[in-house]
């Protein structure tokens, strides 16, 4: 013990000073953790700024989801137009008129049934544009309260040669039908006004079948504006059968004729 050794009391103050310099120096660390984020509390404040809460006026909804350009757009492949035989009669899409002839000219369907609706002449067609035709009137009755009636249907090579009466614009020449084969139909109303007749256009029945036939996949063969592509005059009963593609795909195109949709050349008359 000397003379230089500190009185307990000085170390007592020491003491104290010490403790007193310790406890502000931990709560002053307490107090810079706290104001820099680095504490507990500082991931919450990381996803509080998260861009959605830091752009609360935005519109994520009008945003791209993330899957929406990765979806490709479904491809529809053009009309095909050599699915099918335009020269094979056994073909729906078959195209006879004045310089295309059935071959043979005798030929006969193989499929020919009775069709079952409202008639003058007892009607048969191909199974095909038979179950067709029961469809369209079928409708035609539950839709538009109209009842249809079939006035001819198909017709023989010698059938076509006992009703051909020499005018080349109004019937064709056995062999040159269409209703050989078994896929043409001239439809009037059950009532018979206008039947076979220009004025059939504008009866409701003829109307409803101008704008409806393709549904069922017919089209009105023999247009008033297109005498010089089909060699025949208006004739707004006579429906032709071609399945509802090719029907569908030519009033989409807004092309009324089978030789324009093709681009065959215009039949206006025979070549001999
Ligand atoms: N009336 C149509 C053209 C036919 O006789 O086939
Ligand atoms: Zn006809």
């Amino acid at each position: 013990m000397g003379g230089n050794e500190p009185s307990p009391e000085v170390q007592r103050r020491r003491l104290v000073v010490a403790s007193v310099l310790s406890a502000i120096l931990i709560v002053g660390s307490f107090a810079v953790l706290i104001a820099t984020g680095a504490g507990s509390g500082g991931s919450e404040a990381a996803v509080d700024r998260s861009p959605a809460s830091a752009e609360p006026t935005g519109e994520p909804a009008s945003r791209p989801s993330p899957t929406a350009t990765a979806t490709p757009e479904p491809v529809i492949p053009p009309f095909d137009k050599a699915a099918r035989s335009i020269d094979d009669p056994a073909s729906i899409w078959v195209v006879v008129d004045k310089l295309r002839p059935l071959q043979p000219a005798e030929y006969e369907p193989a499929d020919l049934v009775p069709v079952p609706v409202a008639h003058t002449w007892e009607p048969v067609l191909r199974q095909e544009a038979a179950d067709a035709v029961v469809a369209m009137f079928g409708a035609a009755s539950q839709e538009a309260g109209l009842a249809l009636a079939s006035n001819s249907a198909y017709r023989s090579f010698g059938a076509q040669q006992n009703i051909y009466d020499g005018d080349d614009e109004l019937t064709a020449r056995p062999g040159f039908s269409e209703h050989q084969t078994g896929l043409a139909i001239d439809v009037g109303a059950e009532s018979g006004v206008c039947s076979l007749d220009v004025c059939f256009a504008d009866t409701p029945e003829g109307q409803w079948l101008r704008d409806n036939a393709h549904r069922f996949g017919f089209v009105l063969r023999y247009p008033a504006d297109k005498q010089a592509v089909t060699g025949y005059q208006f004739e707004p009963w006579h429906f032709r059968y071609v399945g509802t593609d090719l029907a569908a795909e030519m009033r989409k195109q807004g092309i009324t004729t089978l030789e324009e949709f093709f681009g065959l050349p215009p039949a206006p008359e025979y070549a001999g």
